[in-house]
């Protein structure tokens, strides 16, 4: 009854009188009263003038179902929403609820208090400031095409924010970069056995509208926000929904046809990688190498010396520009 009071009240720009939603929805004056209040704890503007009724001056930002459905284009990613104010990470939640979930369901949270990042890293994550989300998917597909799904995600945040006029380059397989330095990152997760996949999370945390000062002196050199890039605060509902929208079709088609055409394309074409010389760094070995291609297979080509060239799967490395210094 909240979110129909809501559609109604988004609906009109003006004024509507309690005595007509009342007729519209059965309920007493009282019980709408109840529902104004429920809606402005959340963060809604609500104006109410004694001869007037209600009107919605202005609305929360939250990534809600409530706000983000009206940007939201899809049969099933995101159509079920957990939607939390804070939480430890949404990756740890989604793992413990996913096998009870269906495809497409997605948490998102506002701020994460133990957010992770790839080989256990924490993810800095404040509250309001970015997307934290994690997407549960249940394709019937072998557990070794899994690392494919990191760069299907990477592709749809690129086509997302590039359909919102911002450019990014990839780096392959999981982060998305503005002038090199990291504003997104993926982390792909599975459950399943040798040849059956029960579920994958697919973690997607993206620094929107965060502040020089939310990001952590030692991270300065080598991470930033939309915000600090654009110079302009970004619409994070709009881009929640266009990155659920761009990674519904890019994995149905994945999904269905087996088909990585576009994402290949969009990884490849975008890459920070590629031609460049690269560290790869497997534990404490540390190898030079030439980023060349990036297989079918979602594999990365290095050329190494002696023009040795290996497959690098993505998941087992961590790869730094030549020049680059951790
Ligand atoms: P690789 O996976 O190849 O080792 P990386 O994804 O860790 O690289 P880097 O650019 O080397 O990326 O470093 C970014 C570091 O900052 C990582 O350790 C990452 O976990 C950490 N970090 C924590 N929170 C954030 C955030 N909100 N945005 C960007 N980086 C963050
Ligand atoms: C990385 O680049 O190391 C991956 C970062 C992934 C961060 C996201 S934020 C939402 C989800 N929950 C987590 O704890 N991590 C992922």
């Amino acid at each position: 009854m909240k979110s129909k009071i809501l559609e109604k009240l988004k609906g009109n720009e003006d004024f509507i009188s309690g005595q007509e939603i009342s007729k519209d929805f059965h309920m007493t004056r009282a019980a709408i009263w109840k529902y104004i209040n429920i809606l402005r704890e959340e963060g809604y503007n609500i104006e109410s003038v004694p001869s007037k009724g209600y009107r919605l001056v202005s609305l929360p930002d939250l990534l809600t179902y409530e706000e983000i459905r009206e940007y939201l284009d899809t049969d099933f990613i995101g159509r079920n929403i957990h939607y939390f104010d804070s939480i430890d990470s949404t990756n740890k939640k989604a793992k413990e609820i996913a096998l009870d979930e269906e495809e497409g369901t997605v948490l998102i949270s506002e701020e994460q208090t133990d957010g992770k990042g790839r080989m256990g890293r924490d993810w800095v994550s404040p509250k309001g400031k970015g997307i934290w989300m994690t997407i549960i998917l249940k394709p019937n597909i072998e557990p070794m095409k899994v690392p494919k799904l990191t760069l299907l995600g990477a592709a749809a945040v690129h086509k997302a924010l590039d359909k919102m006029g911002i450019k990014t380059q990839i780096k392959w397989p999981n982060d998305i970069l503005i002038a090199g330095k990291k504003i997104c990152g993926i982390l792909t997760e599975m459950s399943g056995e040798l040849s059956m996949i029960n579920y994958i999370i697919m973690g997607i945390g993206i620094n929107v509208n965060l502040d020089e000062g939310d990001i952590p002196e030692e991270l300065k050199d080598k991470a930033s926000s939309l915000k600090i890039s654009t110079g302009e605060e970004i619409n994070r509902k709009e881009l929640t929904a266009n990155i659920l929208n761009e990674l519904e079709k890019l994995y149905i088609s994945f999904k269905e046809e087996d088909n990585m055409d576009e994402v290949l394309k969009i990884c490849r074409e975008n890459s920070i990688l590629l031609g460049e010389e690269v560290k790869i760094i497997r534990g404490n070995d540390i190898r030079l190498g030439k980023a060349i291609d990036i297989k079918e297979d979602g594999e990365l080509l290095v050329k190494f010396e002696g023009d040795n060239i290996e497959s690098i799967i993505s998941g087992e490395v961590s790869l730094r520009g030549k020049d680059y210094s951790e």
